[in-house]
C-alpha cells in the first residue's frame, strides 16, 4: 500500500552532512533513515541507488490566484501546486492579501481558495494600508491563524505601496509579536518618476519598464529598510533581491551583525534583462516583474553571494499570467501585469547552476532550496530534513539525467516560460508528498484536498537575543539632562 514506504540506497541528503541510507515512511512521516532497513512484503520500496534523496523544495515566495494589476494569476493553488510538484517542490508559502484592508477578511479567501490544494502550503500576509484595527488583526492573525511574516510594499505607489511611518509601525508591531517584517524593496515614489520619464519619451514598450527602474532604486529601497529595522531592532526578510545594489546593502548589514535575510529568486539569479528588449511584445512581456530582471552580471553577483552565505535561501516569486493578460499593457509598459513563472523550475535551475557548476555542495543545495526556509518560518524539522519524526516530503534527484523547459509541457497553465529552450543537468525523478509518490516516471498523480494549511509559529531563532540587545541599549542610554529655566 501506499501509506508504507521504503527508498532503498540512495544517499540521503541534509543540509549539515550526507550518508547512504534508506528511508523507512509510514502515514506520511519519516519513521526511520539508517541504512539496510529491512521490511515487509507490503511496503513499496523505491530503489535510489546512485540518486541523492532529499528534503522536498519549500518555495518561500508565491503568488497563487492573486488578484493583481486587473488581473488575477492564471495558476491557482491545484495548478500552481501541480506544476511545483512536478518539479521537486513539496510546499510553498503564499503572500495573502487584504481584502480592502481587512486581514481577516483577506485570511478567509485565501483559506478557501486553498481548499484544492495537493500539497502543504503556509501563508504570509501583505500589509497594504494601516487603520485602527490593523495592529489587533495582525495579532489575531499570528496568535490564532498560524502566520509570522508580514510583508510590506516600498513599491506599487497608489495600490499596494505604504510610507515609511507606516513601515516603522509594522516594523514594531511585528517585533512585538515575535512575526519576521517582510520588504519588497523598491523606492515606488521615483519608480513612478521614472516611469513617467519613459512615457514622456516615447519608451511604452516592455523595455520601459526595465529602464524606469533602476538598481539603485532598489539598493536605496533595501538599505532604507534595512537602516529602520536596525532602528527599531528587529530581523528583516527582503524579498526578490535582483541587484548587485541590494545585495550589497544585506551583505554590508549581516556583517556588521545584524539580522537581515536576504532572498534572492531563480530568474534573477540565471536570467539577465535582454529579453525584455525582444521585438515580439508578447516574448518581451513575459519577463516583466518588479524587482525588474537586471543587465548580465547581477545574476552572477547574486549567485556567489548564494554560495558564500551572503543570501540566504532562493524563491521564484511564481506569479504566472497568460499572453492575452500581458496584452493588458501592450501600449503601456506600466500595465503589463507584473510577474514570472519559476516555481516548477527552481529545484531543477539551482542545482543546474550552482551545484552542477561547482560553486555549492550538494548540503548547501538543501540548505537553501529547503531547511533554511524551514528554519526563518519555524516549522524546522517538521519540514526540511530527512530525519525520524518528520514529514515525508521528499525528491529523489538523479545528477546524471537531464532536465528540459519548456511551455508545451510544463504544468504551470500559462502559456509561456521565462526559461524556454533551457536545459541542464540533475532531474527530480520521484516528489513525494506527504507520504505520497506524486510524481515519478514523468507522470503527475495528485488530488486536490490533499495538502494540509501549515501553521508557523511566531518566535524563530531570528529572535534569540532580541530582548537582550534591547536591554543592553537602554542601559546604555544616559539619564535625561537636567536643565533649568531662565530666570524670568
Ligand atoms: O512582479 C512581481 N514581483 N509580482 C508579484 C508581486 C510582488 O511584488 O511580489
Ligand atoms: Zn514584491
Ligand atoms: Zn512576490
Ligand atoms: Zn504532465
Amino acid at each position: 500500500s501506499s501509506s508504507k514506504l521504503l527508498i532503498k540506497g540512495g544517499t540521503v541528503v541534509n543540509a549539515d552532512r550526507q550518508e547512504v541510507a534508506d528511508v523507512y515512511i509510514e502515514d506520511g512521516i519519516i519513521v526511520s533513515v539508517q541504512p539496510n532497513i529491512k521490511v515487509g512484503d507490503d511496503v513499496t520500496v523505491l530503489d535510489a541507488t546512485g540518486k541523492y534523496v532529499m528534503p522536498g523544495g519549500i518555495d518561500p515566495h508565491t503568488h497563487l490566484e492573486m488578484e493583481f494589476m486587473g488581473t488575477e494569476t492564471i495558476d491557482d493553488f491545484f495548478s500552481g501546486q501541480a506544476a511545483a510538484l512536478s518539479g521537486g517542490t513539496t510546499m510553498h508559502i503564499d503572500f495573502v492579501i487584504p481584502v480592502n484592508g481587512s486581514l481577516s477578511a483577506g485570511f478567509e479567501a485565501y483559506a478557501k481558495k486553498a481548499k484544492k490544494s495537493c500539497m502543504d502550503y503556509g501563508f504570509h500576509m501583505a500589509i497594504t494600508k494601516w487603520d485602527e484595527y490593523v495592529e489587533r488583526e495582525m495579532e489575531i492573525m499570528v496568535k490564532e491563524k498560524g502566520i509570522n511574516s508580514f510583508k510590506f510594499f516600498l513599491a506599487y505607489k497608489g495600490s499596494l505601496m505604504i510610507n515609511d511611518e507606516l513601515l516603522l509601525k509594522g516594523m514594531k508591531a511585528c517585533k512585538s509579536l515575535g512575526a519576521l517584517a517582510m520588504v519588497h524593496a523598491e523606492n515606488g515614489d521615483a519608480v513612478a518618476e521614472g516611469q513617467k520619464k519613459m512615457i514622456e519619451l516615447g519608451i511604452t514598450g516592455p523595455e520601459g519598464h526595465v529602464l524606469s527602474r533602476p538598481p539603485v532604486l532598489e539598493g536605496e529601497a533595501t538599505g532604507r529598510a534595512i537602516r529602520l529595522a536596525s532602528f527599531v531592532n528587529t530581523p528583516l526578510y527582503v524579498v526578490h533581491v535582483m541587484s548587485i545594489d541590494a545585495m550589497e546593502e544585506i551583505a554590508k548589514a549581516r556583517k556588521a551583525g545584524q539580522r537581515v535575510i536576504g532572498e534572492p529568486v531563480v530568474s534573477g539569479l540565471v536570467l539577465d534583462d535582454s529579453g525584455l528588449w525582444d521585438p515580439d511584445f508578447t516574448i518581451a512581456a513575459k519577463y516583466v516583474m518588479s524587482p525588474p530582471i537586471r543587465k548580465q552580471g547581477h545574476n552572477k553577483a547574486l549567485q556567489a553571494a548564494l554560495s558564500t552565505g551572503l543570501l540566504q535561501l532562493v524563491g521564484t516569486d511564481h506569479c504566472t499570467f497568460n499572453s492575452t493578460q500581458k496584452a493588458l499593457g501592450i501600449d503601456d509598459f506600466r500595465k503589463i501585469p507584473n510577474g514570472v513563472n519559476g516555481i516548477e523550475e527552481r529545484m531543477h535551475l539551482v542545482w543546474d547552476t550552482m551545484v552542477e557548476s561547482g560553486k555549492i555542495s550538494v548540503t548547501d543545495y538543501v540548505q537553501i532550496t529547503s531547511t533554511e526556509c524551514a528554519r526563518i518560518f519555524n516549522i524546522y524539522p517538521r519540514k526540511g530534513a530527512i530525519l525520524a519524526g518528520s514529514d515525508a516530503d521528499i525528491i529523489i534527484l538523479n545528477p546524471n539525467s537531464s532536465f528540459q523547459i519548456t511551455a508545451e509541457t510544463h504544468h504551470s497553465r500559462t502559456d509561456t516560460n521565462v526559461y524556454e529552450g533551457r536545459r541542464g543537468k540533475g532531474k527530480v525523478e520521484v516528489t513525494i508528498a506527504g507520504g505520497r509518490v506524486v510524481w515519478k516516471d514523468g507522470e503527475l498523480k495528485v488530488l486536490p484536498g490533499t495538502g494540509r494549511y501549515i501553521e508557523m509559529p511566531p518566535f524563530s531563532y531570528l529572535f534569540n537575543g532580541i530582548d537582550k540587545a534591547d536591554a543592553t541599549y537602554l542601559s546604555s542610554l544616559r539619564a535625561p539632562v537636567q536643565r533649568f529655566k531662565a530666570a524670568t
